[in-house]
């Protein structure tokens, strides 16, 4: 709980309001200059805005933890918990531990799905992009959320990860519930069971695949998990206590590449000349890819509890409080990058954004990720030539706590004269 006078900044902003959601930037300037860090009373969580204070955040293992990282916006009613405790072990998702549990938990899931592997995996990268495009490309127009963004890195983790294709329908629906648990809307208790079910169901359904690559080892992140952490000789997990980590490989690395492709192809509709700059030369992609992860990153926050008292920018935090470091201000800060609201694919201080967030649990995925919006990109720009909007169909944002991102994307482009159509 805050203590003293609360910040008007704190009284007034609001994930949830979608006018808010389209001038998140002047919102973040303005606590950046007079409240860099800021308590929000009504979902009891402090906002911490300048780089250099997320970043020390980020370092200071003695006053912040991560352990509690999967909290609920709200308590859970007990009819949630009650489901919840038929599932398996919270105790090692990544994204919720700290050093010294988390360390062995990251090399392990960092090899699997490590620069080696995604050398290899390539092709098959390019092969899953260009067949969800020949879906689509004769039809030159496409809501490409549904059509690419989506589908697309779904399809690549499910690879990775080892489960099979066909199930891609039911992981969206488990990883739709998931976020359901931890909303910050109100959310009728009932809805919650089903959530808690229907997550419990994703646990099993994990289980099941892992007991299966006991017997019958493949090269996925499943069987590298057992051979890792169950049956090496070190770490002898049982497989109810692995569950959490495809879920959390699965759920990080996906809708996190659909919300980063939207973005890049809004500024490129928003942007023509870069548009065509880029269709020119195709080797500034990862540029772009990198600019937009500043820019808009997708992850546009990330929660941390204070284990200690502590003070950030002169402001004293309590113990136990809820404090969301935002990557999204960070990367906006002028006091790190050069005129920070220019999209600019030239910049020259792009490597230092947060959009893979920083240090202990820095983004595992990430020359995957690149990978995959490099691949998506070029092969978009090349197929469908004069990419456009679509006028009677302008893009929303959604509403969020942590992620930001486009709901739906329309796009047009001119059909019969592009390569590979
Ligand atoms: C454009 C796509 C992606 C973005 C923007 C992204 C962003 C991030 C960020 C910001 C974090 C750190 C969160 C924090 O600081 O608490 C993170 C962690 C993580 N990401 Fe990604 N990610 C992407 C793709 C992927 C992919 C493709 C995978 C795997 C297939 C993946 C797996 C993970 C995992 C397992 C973690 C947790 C790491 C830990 O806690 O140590 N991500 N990601």
């Amino acid at each position: 709980m805050a203590s003293g006078h609360v910040a008007d900044i704190g009284l007034r902003f609001d994930p949830l309001d979608p006018e808010q959601t389209d001038h998140r930037y002047a919102l973040w300037a303005d606590a950046r200059e007079h409240h860099p860090v800021f308590y929000r009373p009504k979902s009891d969580v402090w906002f911490v805005t300048r780089y250099q204070d997320v970043e020390a955040v980020l370092k200071d293992v003695h006053s912040f933890s991560k352990c509690d990282d999967f909290a609920p916006a709200q308590p859970w009613p007990e009819e949630v918990q009650r489901v919840l405790d038929h599932g398996y072990s919270w105790d090692y998702f990544l994204s919720n531990n700290d050093p010294p549990i988390h360390t062995p938990l990251k090399r392990v899931v960092s090899k699997a799905i490590s620069r080696r592997q995604t050398t290899a995996i390539a092709e098959r990268v390019q092969d899953i992009a260009s067949e969800l495009i020949d879906d689509f490309v004769q039809d030159g127009i496409a809501e490409l959320g549904e059509q690419l963004a989506w589908p697309f890195p779904a399809l690549v983790a499910l690879e990775i990860v080892g489960f099979p294709r066909e199930d891609m329908d039911l992981l969206k629906r488990w990883g739709d519930e998931w976020v359901l648990l931890f909303s910050d809307a109100p959310v009728e208790t009932e809805v919650m069971v089903r959530a808690a079910e229907q997550f419990v169901a994703f646990q099993n359904y994990v289980l099941e695949h892992l007991r299966d690559r006991e017997r019958n080892p493949r090269d996925d992140l499943l069987s590298h998990l057992i051979r890792e952490l169950h049956d090496a000789p070190d770490i002898d997990l049982p497989l109810e206590d692995i569950v959490n980590i495809p879920i959390n490989v699965m759920t990080a690395g996906h809708v996190t590449g659909t919300l980063l492709l939207l973005e890049e192809i809004s500024e490129l509709l928003r942007h023509p000349e870069l548009m065509s700059e880029v269709r020119r030369n195709p080797e500034k992609i990862p540029a772009l890819v990198e600019e937009a992860l500043r820019f808009e990153p997708p992850v546009h926050g990330t929660f941390v509890r204070a284990i200690a008292d502590v003070e950030v920018a002169g402001v004293r935090i309590p113990k136990n409080a809820s404090v969301l470091l935002s990557y999204g201000s960070a990367n906006h800060d002028p006091g790190q990058f050069r005129c920070p609201e220019a999209f600019d694919v030239y910049r020259t201080d792009v490597k230092h954004h947060l959009g893979f967030g920083k240090g202990t649990h820095f983004c595992p995925g990430a020359p995957l990720a690149r990978l995959e919006q490099r691949v998506a990109l070029e092969l978009l720009l090349e197929r469908c030539p004069n990419l456009r909007a679509v006028d009677d169909r302008p893009a929303e944002r959604m509403q969020h706590f942590w992620l930001r991102g486009y709901q739906a994307l329309w796009v047009q482009w001119d059909v019969g004269d592009a390569p590979g159509q």
